[in-house]
């Protein structure tokens, strides 16, 4: 039986999931479909199994998962050991970054995939804490530090390698340096046969020059902002957005953190720090929102003890949302261009002697 690739354009699938915009690639070899999902997440992989397999009952159909790198700022590549950079930012400072970002990671990696968290605030470090890693990394062949690996991610972090009050007194040239070498010279990968599919790279609040170093010379794939639904908070947002916007890192979309408070008595809703605002915020600026993340003491409680819900309570309502945000951002990432840049290298193009004027 041959199967109509355009047929499948009508399949009725899940409300929420338009099954053709997971798939990468179709392939029929005689009665096998071989099916390939640019990101990973069993769920949706099971569901693009059955409901192809009961589509076509003849058909034997295998999917398989995989990322591949896409394309970042115009004149950057992609590093060669990571296919996708993930900033986590906000403009103003205490929004929830850090535990976004770190939950973020775990959940891709309880997906499937191979997951790289950078702390990359270098004045206050929060890894240290979230994932209870203080020890200084390995040194790898005398050069390369060795990624600690906890939960099932790597990660790095200064608050491995100096003692909290030291980097506070570094000036900004040390500490764009100190950015540059966390993400240079870690094995990123070491502990996935070398190869990361995501790398979360957590910011320090603000557009300063860590924010900008990073936009300027770090390959990223995109950038998530995070905010509280309060305009203070969402006016800083507006200008992260619009920093990433100049220097074309491309906007993934709006998380909002805090959103409201369920209370653990009755249950009641309530939105203390206003409504919609990041709602709000997405639609003016023309970019996804991503979700909403519930004011909750056990995200607070479970960071603090080093073991995020996500890993602690992977069935925990607000661990299920922190999934759906993890597998939306992935699947945004899948449709981008892909960057051919790591298949054929850089090309060199010399320019033609000039005309010489006589
Ligand atoms: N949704 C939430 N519910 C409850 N507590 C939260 C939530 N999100 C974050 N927190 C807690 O709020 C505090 C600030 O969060 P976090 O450190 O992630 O913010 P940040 O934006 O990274 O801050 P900074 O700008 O200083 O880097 C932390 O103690 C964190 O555990
Ligand atoms: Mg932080």
């Amino acid at each position: 039986m041959k199967i109509n690739i355009n047929e499948l354009d009508n399949l009725a699938i899940s409300p929420d999931i338009l099954l053709l915009g997971e798939i990468a690639s179709l392939k029929q070899i005689g009665e096998k479909l071989f099916v390939s999902q640019h990101f990973y997440d069993d769920e949706t992989a099971e569901e693009i199994e059955r409901l192809l397999s009961a589509r076509f009952p003849c058909i034997h159909v295998e999917v398989s998962q995989q990322t591949e790198a896409k394309i970042v700022q115009p004149n950057l590549s992609p590093k060669k050991n990571i296919n996708n950079i993930i900033a986590i930012a906000s403009g103003k400072g205490g929004v929830g970054k850090s535990a976004t970002a770190t939950q973020l990671a775990l959940a891709l990696a309880a997906q499937g995939a191979r997951v790289g968290l950078l702390d990359a605030d270098i004045y206050g470090p929060s890894l240290p804490t979230m994932l209870a890693t203080r020890d200084a990394p390995e040194v790898l062949d005398g050069n390369r530090f060795k990624p600690h690996f906890t939960h099932g991610i790597e990660s790095n972090s200064i608050g491995y390698l100096v003692d909290e009050n030291v980097a506070m007194i570094w000036r900004a040239p040390k500490i764009v340096g100190a950015l540059m070498q966390l993400m240079d010279d870690t094995a990123w990968g070491y502990h996935f046969d070398g190869k990361l599919d995501y790398l979360l790279i957590d910011l320090p609040p603000g557009t300063g020059d860590i924010a900008l170093t990073m936009a300027q010379k770090i390959p990223v794939t995109g950038a998530v902002i995070v905010t509280t639904p309060q305009d203070i908070a969402l006016d800083d947002a507006v200008r992260a957005l619009q920093l990433f916007e100049t220097l074309k890192v491309s906007n993934l979309g709006v998380i909002e953190n805090m959103s409201s408070h369920i209370c653990s008595h009755c249950g009641h809703e309530s939105h203390i720090f206003g409504q919609r605002g990041g709602r709000q915020l997405a639609e003016t600026y023309h970019i996804d929102f991503l979700g909403e993340i519930p004011l909750n003491k056990a995200i607070c409680a479970s960071l603090d003890a080093g073991k995020p819900l996500v890993v602690a309570e992977p069935q925990h309502a607000v661990s299920q949302r922190y999934h759906q945000l993890a597998k939306k951002i992935a699947i945004a990432l899948a449709k981008k261009p892909k960057s051919f840049s790591q298949t054929f290298g850089k090309i060199a193009v010399e320019s033609a002697p000039k005309n010489t004027l006589h």
